[in-house]
């Protein structure tokens, strides 16, 4: 078995707050995505407000979700329908920077002396704070601040407030404020899973102008050739300044300087509210008008105004989805991050979606994933289901680039792209990408709970079931019946969820997800019929779906094979697994993990190892199918073989360990999942948070130490707390109705908030609820 790692961390403790105390130019990399603010559409990574000279590691970015360059694919070794043009987010131009100069000397914290930094993520206001308290080297003391915010309820909105305070002088300050255009991306690493291929620098600015404080900038990417506008204004809480504008389109800058005589112990305070819009967005011709009215709107409220409504915003958001934590205030402050990340990384406008590294870094070419809809989705689904709706919508509207994609590999239905931002198949290592098939099932397993916890039928009519049965029709054609196996319905070549497992036959995770997807895509075809039988109509005239079509859905479910070896009383993970040899992951020295970056992929598939469950998350999945015995002999035949190279993995661990009563260890695998990115525990949080991570730590505490789960129309619970919690208390929305869960260590209540009534389950023995009642259960140590 492999050691989790664990590490000190540097940022301090605090329920809601995460906090830098101290100048920590050798973490720089790692903080900056730390203190990234997003707001789902705009990402303003967390570098220093200051410019600063090239002492550490930084990468300076401002993201936008959904907005990509395109680039070659180029294989020296190509092949038919390999993935030949990817989409990679891109760096737009940064807002971020300021250039401060105190009487002649430039402010940055690697000169002079630092009397106080204090940095605070603060995930009430949705505000990241730097407080500084500094001496030049000529002895001129300075008070500075800056707020950052990227509003959540003005998605093409962000602003910046400075405080600029004088402590022991008098003197002329100025400072240097831009829209910077040259923003570029990382280029190649040697980290596989870092940098995109977008080439060194990827616009043509259309337009650059400025008149007094307030600039545009409108740059276009070469390849997608989508157009983005940018617009800053500035606003100063004094009269007396003197200021000037440039703006140069050949150099992608526009830039403003204002100076001001400075008196000792006043305070000076200048705004900067900034908009982008892209052609993504609105026709490209109204992208300059669109962010004018959004500052124009900004000046109107005003910086404070802007953070009260944010706070407003907030508030309403940690109402629904907050989960309270006692025992561990490292947890506390974990479990809220992952959140708050999560919906800072969230797309809601049906056009994006949530990338692997949120709107913080470059990790994996800002591409989205399975990762969405397995791991991120029950977090939103059970808290905020109108943002799951937005997400899967968003599946939606790619649905025909999945068209496509699966009649460039000659079937038909649809096959959606392992990662992807506008539709397109990015990956270019096709085991570990195209064959991951089961992308198409995750996206089923997530409209079937999405409509189970919601009821919502008019999804399902508008957009769902569309999705079902092109992918049911694809599953269709991707296996056949083979006499050699009994008759039964195998599929060959293909990867499953292990990507240290790859091309393999009879993916057990695979079987049995498609064969989930043809039950329900038979299950909402006979739902339809009877509740709307004129849209099943109008859809199966669109789609041309015949009857015959989903007999054979039916059949194939039914003969599904589904792999297990009865001696060793296993699903084995696919045909060729167990005959391989076991890898003693005690025997590998740390430092060779992850294994991708150390090992040829031919030496990892010929093993018995896993990056992250597999067979384990199958049972996870479909838990209903499976018995308690299943899980053990699994989980002890599985665990002592997985690396967890891949941040996804322990959550899913943590949560079966849980199940199993096996606490510590739950609970271990739990710190890990939620500690993340704030330990930087995979040591490379600097290229991004790990989102479907924080997604599997909300579902650790719910599904794991909280133990529900859900079957069609109920809600069940089986609570037990690790020794080092004292309490767990979370909601969950539920078909309308809202439900608050709190679990001691020797109890467990239910309290109906919203709805009528509900019926639930604990360690089954079912009771209702009806609005406003609670019900207590004792909990046997
Ligand atoms: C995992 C995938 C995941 C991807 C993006 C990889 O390391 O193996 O399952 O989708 O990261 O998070």
């Amino acid at each position: 078995m492999r050691k989790l790692p664990k590490k000190q961390s540097i940022l301090l403790p605090d329920d809601w707050n995460i906090i830098e105390e101290g100048f920590h130019p050798q973490h720089n990399f790692m903080l900056e995505t730390i203190f990234t603010v997003a707001n789902g559409y705009l990402g303003l990574r967390g570098n220093l407000d200051e410019d600063f000279p090239d002492k550490c590691q930084s990468f300076k970015a401002t993201y936008i979700n959904g907005f990509y360059e395109e680039y070659d694919i180029t294989y020296p070794e190509g092949g038919y329908g390999f993935a030949k043009r990817g989409e990679a987010m891109v760096n737009v131009a940064d807002v971020k920077t300021f250039e401060i100069t105190i009487e002649g000397e430039k402010f940055n914290l690697f000169s002079g002396k630092i009397y106080k930094h204090i940095r605070k993520l603060d995930m009430k206001s949705g505000t990241v704070v730097r407080e500084i308290l500094w001496e030049s080297e000529r002895g001129r003391k300075i008070f500075i601040s800056f707020e950052r915010l990227a509003c959540f309820k003005r998605q093409h909105l962000g602003a910046i407030n400075i405080r600029i305070k004088p402590l022991n002088f008098s003197g002329r300050i100025k400072i240097v404020s831009k829209i910077d255009g040259n923003s570029s991306n990382l280029l190649e690493t040697e980290d596989v899973r870092v940098g995109s291929g977008i080439e060194k620098f990827p616009f043509e600015t259309s337009k650059a102008h400025c008149s007094e404080l307030k600039g545009f900038l409108m740059q276009k990417t070469k390849k997608s050739r989508l157009s983005y506008g940018c617009m800053a204004e500035h606003i100063l809480s004094f009269g007396d300044f003197q200021h000037k504008s440039f703006a140069d389109k050949e150099k992608n800058l526009v830039i403003f300087e204002i100076e001001f005589d400075a008196e000792k112990d006043m305070e000076y305070n200048l705004t900067k509210y900034f908009s982008y819009f892209t052609q993504r967005d609105v026709e490209e011709d109204l992208i300059e008008e669109r962010c004018a009215a959004e500052i124009l709107e900004a000046k109107k409220m005003g910086f404070e105004n802007l953070l009260k409504e944010q706070r407003e915003f907030l508030e309403t958001f940690w109402e629904n989805a907050d989960v309270v934590v006692k025992g561990d205030p490292k947890i506390q402050q974990a479990i809220r991050f992952s959140l708050f990340s999560l919906l800072q990384s969230t797309g809601r406008n049906g056009i994006s979606n949530i990338a692997a590294k949120g709107l913080t870094g470059e990790g994996y070419g800002g591409h989205y994933f399975w990762d969405s809809e397995i791991y991120i989705m029950p977090f939103f689904i059970y808290s905020q289901p109108e943002i799951a709706k937005m997400l899967l919508l968003y599946r939606y509207n790619i649905l025909d680039a999945a068209r496509k994609r699966a009649r460039e590999l000659h079937h038909r239905g649809a096959l959606y792209p392992w990662r992807t931002i506008a539709g397109k198949e990015c990956s270019a290592y096709f085991p570990a990408g195209t064959a991951q098939y089961h992308i198409n099932a995750d996206i089923v397993y997530a409209i079937k709970k999405y409509f189970e916890a919601t009821d919502d039928l008019e999804f399902i009519k508008n957009y769902g079931a569309e999705i079902v049965f092109e992918v049911a029709r694809f599953f269709s054609e991707l296996g056949h019946f083979s006499e050699a196996k009994g008759g039964k319905f195998c599929i060959f070549c293909v990867t499953g969820p292990d990507e240290y497992t790859a091309l393999v036959d009879n993916n057990a995770y695979t079987n049995y997800m498609v064969k989930m997807t043809l039950e329900f895509a038979t299950e909402l075809y006979n739902l339809l019929k009877e509740k709307d039988s004129n849209a099943l109509e109008k859809l199966c005239r669109k789609i041309e779906l015949l009857k015959d079509e989903v007999l054979l859905w039916k059949n194939i479910a039914d003969n599904m094979y589904l792999p297990y070896n009865p001696e060793l009383k296993i699903i084995s993970q696919d045909d060729s697994f167990i005959y391989k040899k076991r890898l003693d992951l005690s025997k590998i020295p740390e430092n060779q993990f992850p294994l991708l970056l150390n090992w040829h992929y031919l030496d990892i598939y010929r093993y018995q190892v896993c990056k992250q469950p597999d067979v384990l998350l199958l049972i996870y999945l479909l838990r209903e199918n499976f018995t308690f015995e299943d899980l053990k002999n699994n989980y002890e035949y599985y665990e002592p073989i997985t690396t967890h190279d891949s941040s996804l993995s322990p959550a899913i661990f943590s949560i079966l360990a849980a199940e199993l009563g096996y606490l510590d260890k739950a609970y271990e695998y739990f710190v890990y999942t939620a500690r993340m990115d704030l330990d930087d525990l995979n040591d490379n949080t600097k290229d991004g948070i790990h989102a479907a991570c924080m997604g599997g730590a909300w579902q650790a505490l719910v599904f794991g130490f909280g133990g529900m789960r859900t079957n069609k129309d109920r809600l069940s619970f089986a609570p037990k707390l690790p020794q080092r919690l004292e309490c767990l208390s979370f909601k969950v929305r539920y078909k309308g109705k809202v439900l608050k869960v709190e679990i001691t260590k020797d109890k467990a209540s239910y309290t109906l908030l919203e709805g009528e009534s509900v019926q639930l389950s604990h360690y089954g023995s079912s009771f209702e609820l009806k609005r406003g009642q609670a019900k207590e259960f004792i909990l046997a140590n």
